[in-house]
């Protein structure tokens, strides 16, 4: 099965929707990396409702390790679709009240961690670091092998560690779009650009980050970006998740319908997943 599908618009770019799973790319080399140190456990950090956690808590299981899953705030009963699907994976979770969770990056507090559940091959929330980036560069690749002469390769910005592995992976003739899913994303372009530097000891520049398009924040939406999302699976049969693929394919029409890429030009917009976020969002907000 091809992995892209043409979205029709009326406008002069092409539009070419690509399914893939950043997670699983930002996990690959990490899990061959706790292999090489033999490690037996991953650990790692997310909200209650995390994409992040749940591919690791099924990579764990699908690889034979065990997995632990520090969650920020408190343990609520029952516990919800993300939750009670990493527990059926296998995951541990413990539970971090907010100013810990806040230490999750400070290496006193990661060796306190340490000593109290164990040796464990440590990753960060969102499993972004340097060893997620060349995962997500080989999805350029792939996308090369169908779609040779894209322009404009386009993916939502969470932590940026997925679009700055797609940067190691583009040539400079090709350009990369990040949509930022949360609010005041400025910040996204000192990380990406850390993560390059780290990856390939360079900053790259053929990328923008769209900061405009996050309606209102993390995990917020509006009427607006649900009826966009009804719209967008009526039209073309592919439901997008609330969090981060509906608004960065909100952003990237948006800037096709003005014009921001020559006409002729295509536009790759990368389907992140995250779809298992929806139980999650109707238990809650769907009464
Ligand atoms: C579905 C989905 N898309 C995009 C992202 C953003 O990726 P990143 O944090 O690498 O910017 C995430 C975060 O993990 C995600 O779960």
């Amino acid at each position: 099965m091809s992995q892209f599908q043409e979205i029709l618009t009326p406008y002069p770019s092409r539009l070419l929707l690509w399914h893939d799973d950043n997670k699983a790319r930002k996990l690959k080399y990490n899990l061959q990396a706790a292999r090489q140190q033999r490690h037996d456990t991953l650990l790692t950090f997310g909200g209650a409702y995390s994409n992040h956690i749940a591919a690791v808590a099924a990579a764990g299981r699908q690889h034979g390790l065990r997995t632990i899953g520090l969650i920020r705030g408190e343990a609520t009963q029952p516990l919800n679709p993300t939750l009670a699907q990493a527990v059926a994976d296998g995951m541990q979770l413990h539970y971090l009240d907010r100013a810990s969770y806040r230490r999750r990056a400070e290496p006193d507090f990661q060796a306190e961690l340490l000593q109290q559940h164990g040796p464990a091959y440590l990753l960060p929330e969102g499993g972004t670091n340097a060893l997620a980036l060349p995962g997500c560069a080989e999805l350029v690749a792939d996308i090369r092998q169908q779609i040779p002469d894209f322009d404009v390769l386009a993916v939502p910005a969470g932590t940026g560690g997925t679009l700055a592995g797609l940067l190691c992976g583009l040539g400079e003739q090709q350009q990369a779009l990040g949509v930022a899913a949360l609010k005041n994303g400025g910040f996204l372009r000192g990380e990406v650009d850390a993560l390059t530097q780290q990856a390939v000891g360079q900053k790259l520049e053929n990328y923008t980050i769209e900061t405009g398009y996050h309606f209102g924040g993390y995990a917020r939406h509006s009427a607006d970006l649900l009826a966009f999302i009804r719209e967008f699976q009526a039209q073309h049969s592919v439901l997008l998740d609330p969090v981060y693929t509906s608004k960065m394919l909100f952003g990237v029409l948006d800037l096709i319908r003005q014009g921001r890429w020559a006409a002729g030009s295509t536009v790759v917009a990368i389907h992140t997943g995250g779809l298992q976020g929806w139980a999650g969002w109707r238990e809650r907000f769907d009464q």
